[in-house]
């Protein structure tokens, strides 16, 4: 028999979610989904409108509004059909996603979107609340963590190789003030489900993370072969 299977990775910025997200949705066959993005595209939409980002009830207003797809088989975002994917990730950007993201209403909008995307396939999906709130029945949950400094450092690399300048006293600044406000959130704050595996990829390669969750969904799933899409 075949099962339908919802693997929850969430963590702090920089904790490598993404890249290991990313590689088991392709090696389980299953669709990626980073629910990051998601607030980053709403973000870029309040910004482009002028939209103040303490206006809670518009910012509501444009995260229900949004169409929201991600391109099958690859990262791609698609806003209202246009491709975002490289203006969300801007530095600015996540400053702005985080701040949109606090705002309750947002992230009822953004939560109902990411439920009726998890509801008919087998998933991946990162962020910060998917073993906590968005789907807290997932077969699988990680809590993917790593030291600020190694996540700060992560970033600082990520942007350079993208051509961009980065500052690593800055970038690790705004990583902090991003984390505090993350965790310390009314709605949603970035915790660690009580039934979720704590992993920390300070010391690992992204190939021993992949390898580490690979086993903790083979063993939650008895064989691993039960994944349907
Ligand atoms: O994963 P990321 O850095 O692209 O996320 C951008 C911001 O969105 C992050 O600072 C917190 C917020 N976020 C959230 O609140 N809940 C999620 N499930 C995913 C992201």
């Amino acid at each position: 028999m075949t099962k339908r299977i919802v693997v929850a990775i969430d963590g702090p910025s920089g904790a490598g979610k993404s890249t290991i997200a990313r590689r088991v949705a392709e090696k389980l066959g299953c669709i990626y989904i980073d629910t990051g993005a998601m607030y980053r595209a709403v973000a870029l939409w309040a910004s482009r409108l002028g939209v103040d980002l303490t206006d809670g009830l518009r910012l509501e207003q444009l995260a229900a509004a949004a169409e929201i797809q991600f391109e099958s088989g690859s990262s791609r975002l698609l806003l209202n059909g246009e491709d975002v994917s490289e203006e969300i990730r801007a530095p600015r950007m996540s400053q702005a996603a985080s701040k949109v993201s606090s705002v309750a209403g947002v992230r009822r909008a953004l939560v109902a979107k990411q439920r009726a995307m998890g509801a008919e396939s087998s998933v991946v999906m990162e962020g910060r609340d998917i073993g906590t709130v968005v789907f807290p029945e997932a077969g699988v949950k990680v809590f993917l963590d790593a030291d600020p400094r190694a996540r700060a450092e992560r970033r600082v690399r990520e942007l350079r190789d993208k051509g961009l300048e980065a500052d690593a006293g800055e970038v690790a600044r705004e990583l902090d003030e991003r984390d505090e406000r993350d965790r310390g959130r009314a709605d949603s704050p970035l915790l660690q489900a009580p039934d979720a595996i704590y992993l920390d990829s300070t010391a690992l390669t992204p190939d021993q993370v992949e390898l580490a969750i690979l086993k903790v969904i083979r063993d939650r799933t008895s064989n691993g072969k039960e994944l349907s899409n």
